[in-house]
């Protein structure tokens, strides 16, 4: 895939998935603006810039609007444009139903789904008026299935499926496309969490027999982002190894 010339924002990249699609679209040739909450993006905006590619790091919370306006702002000043915005920044707090707390919920559809609303807004205007963009925002095989102790995580991921589909018909004729990515389980710092048995009985219903790696994710971002993908729109690409 060239990406050579396009400006990316890769929300909540400071490690884990996120990371490896910042690194991914630099290396497709993409000027990439890296988004954590955390001081790590930074570190990753120092690596892109080490490839020889141009990088910027953005601590920001994108759940909050004034902190995603900035985002922005500093992505245009810089680079002139934005053609490409991954929404991947994602929380889980887990519980059963039963003894969820608001506050486990709030979190969730904020950081999660609200998070996609607020970015997917604020990159739309410009997107639409250069005839040119690729959201790509990054759900869950939980957002199709469904998780006993995720209903939050499961109703924010669903919850983005939704919202795709809908831009998807709002913008498919101004040359932006719209996508959701359903990753399996991944290894990264969200399942290495997990007791070693659970990740055990996790691969055992997994056909390719392994956990995805960010890289697995970040290799059909960066499809979807591509010159080649742009009649392809509305879709949910799992990413799962056969698992759904
Ligand atoms: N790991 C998996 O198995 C898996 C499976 C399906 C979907 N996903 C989704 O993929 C995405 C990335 O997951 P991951 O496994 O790399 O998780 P991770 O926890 O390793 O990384 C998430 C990143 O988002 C950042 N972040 C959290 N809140 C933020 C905020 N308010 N603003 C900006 N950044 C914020 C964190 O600091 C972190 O760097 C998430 O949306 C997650 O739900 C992960």
């Amino acid at each position: 895939m060239n990406l050579t010339d396009r400006v990316a924002i890769v929300t909540g990249s400071g490690r884990g998935i996120g990371k490896a699609i910042a690194l991914k679209l630099a290396e497709a040739g993409a000027s990439v603006v890296v988004n954590d909450i955390d001081k790590m993006a930074e570190e990753v905006a120092r690596e892109i810039r080490a490839m020889g590619k141009q990088s910027q790091s953005v601590m920001a919370d994108v759940s909050s609007a004034p902190d995603v306006a900035s985002l922005v702002e500093t992505a245009t000043t810089n680079y002139g444009r934005i053609d490409i915005l991954v929404n991947n920044a994602g929380i889980n707090r887990d519980q059963l139903l039963v003894r969820m707390s608001d506050e486990e919920w709030d979190k969730v559809i904020n950081i999660d789904l609200k998070s996609v609303f607020l970015c997917t807004r604020a990159v739309l205007r410009p997107m639409i008026k250069q005839r040119w963009g690729r959201i790509i925002s990054i759900s869950s095989v939980v957002g199709l299935i469904g998780n006993a102790g995720q209903a939050n995580y499961a109703a924010a991921k669903a919850g983005i499926i939704g919202f795709t589909r809908s831009v998807a018909r709002e913008v498919a004729s101004r040359g932006v496309t719209a996508n959701a990515i359903a990753p399996g389980f991944i290894d990264t710092e969200m399942t290495q969490k997990l007791p070693e048995s659970q990740r055990q009985e996790l691969i055992s219903r997994i056909p390719s027999g392994r956990l995805g790696s960010p890289e697995d994710v970040a290799s059909a971002v960066c499809f979807l982002a591509s010159e080649e993908a742009g009649y392809i729109t509305g879709q949910v690409l799992t990413v799962d190894g056969g698992m759904t």
